[in-house]
């Protein structure tokens, strides 16, 4: 056994669009404008007590059906969220839960937009040292309960979704290379300042909104674009990679500009990315989850194909790996 192969995806959208012209009727903001600064035209947006987990369910019953194994088969589930079903239990138990996969052991990731794509190293890395044999990783967000309503310039942003992928040992191919880091001083560019154990749930909280997305967006964007370049460099550098053997680069979705500067400055051709922030959104963590399952759905990933995954997020963090596909 040499790495881990993904051997299914699935993805799960909750019915519910909410387009740019109905955020025209709720924040005084235009489709013109969301779409030529973002890219985004609409989003999904989860039903009332539709949690975390209840997306993740969806999304991990077709991921597992895929892969042809049976929710008892796996041993290890992990869950990328920053909006968990609760605080605690993780939102990986209650997957549990739904999917009776009794016999995994179950944590959940908090690394932002970046947690599918640490979920998934990690899931490697427990397959090859040997301790877990088929793993569940799932990103799922239910963005939308931390999204600021009354803000204009953060909930054109956000939409909600769940992706799962199941792993496994491979002798060949799989996971080939990755890169992560960190930034925890810029943590304030982008959090929810309150309802946590620093600024715990209360009427303050509340009347001042603290418990929704603050985001310094230019700031953003520049790290953003800066971070994925470093780290998908990083990555295809430890691979052995060059960048014209890349056949499909799956990034984070959180603006089509940041996209676009990172293919601009890593030389890479618009068809060689793969893009559904228009119609989903930045889902967070579900966003690389979902835009993978999707690709491979539209036949953009055959065996044989290096994909690089690329993504960004709260922390701040950035992470990104390459995966021969088999
Ligand atoms: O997933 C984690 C990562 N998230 C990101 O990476 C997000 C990164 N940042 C961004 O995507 C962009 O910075 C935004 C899309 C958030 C904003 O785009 P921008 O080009 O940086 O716009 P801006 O913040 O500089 O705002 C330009 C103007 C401002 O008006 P003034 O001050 O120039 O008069 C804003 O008040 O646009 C205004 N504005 C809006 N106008 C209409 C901000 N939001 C809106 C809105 N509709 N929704």
């Amino acid at each position: 056994m040499k790495s881990a192969k993904i051997i299914g995806l699935g993805k799960y959208l909750p019915a519910k669009r909410l387009t740019n012209f109905d955020l025209e009727k709720m924040v005084n903001t235009t489709d013109e404008w969301i779409r030529t600064r973002s890219g985004i035209k609409e989003r999904r947006i989860a039903a009332y007590g539709e949690a975390a987990s209840h997306l993740a369910y969806k999304a991990s019953k077709i991921a597992i059906k895929r892969a042809g194994i049976k929710a008892e088969d796996l041993d290890l589930i992990i869950v990328a969220t920053v909006t968990p079903d609760s605080t605690f239990p993780s939102t990986a138990c209650y997957l549990q839960s739904h999917l009776k996969a009794k016999n995994a052991t179950c944590f959940d990731i908090s690394a932002a937009c970046a947690g599918f794509v640490y979920g998934l190293i990690n899931a490697w890395h427990f397959i090859v040292s040997g301790m877990h044999k088929n793993i569940l990783v799932v990103g799922s967000e239910v963005i939308s309960t931390l999204t600021d309503w009354k803000d204009r310039s953060t909930c054109v942003l956000f939409g909600d979704g769940a992706g799962a992928a199941v792993l496994t040992a491979t002798k060949s191919g799989g996971f080939l290379s990755s890169h992560t880091g960190s930034d925890g001083s810029q943590s304030d560019i982008l959090f929810v300042p309150g309802g946590g154990s620093r600024k715990p749930i209360s009427k303050e909280v509340v009347d001042k909104r603290l418990h929704f997305i603050r985001m310094k967006g230019n700031e953003l964007f520049r790290t953003a674009v800066r971070t994925m370049v470093v780290t998908a460099k990083a990555a295809l550098k430890k691979a052995k990679i060059k960048t014209k053997d890349i056949d499909l680069v799956v990034p984070h979705q959180a603006n089509k500009r940041i996209i676009d500067a990172v293919a601009k400055r890593l030389k890479l051709p618009m068809n060689k990315i793969f893009l559904n922030l228009s119609r989903y959104g930045n889902m967070s963590s579900a966003s690389t989850a979902v835009a993978l399952c999707e690709a491979w759905e539209k036949k953009r990933i055959k065996k044989g194909d290096i994909v690089l995954l690329d993504a960004f997020g709260a922390g701040l963090v950035w992470g990104s790996c390459v995966i021969k596909w088999i």
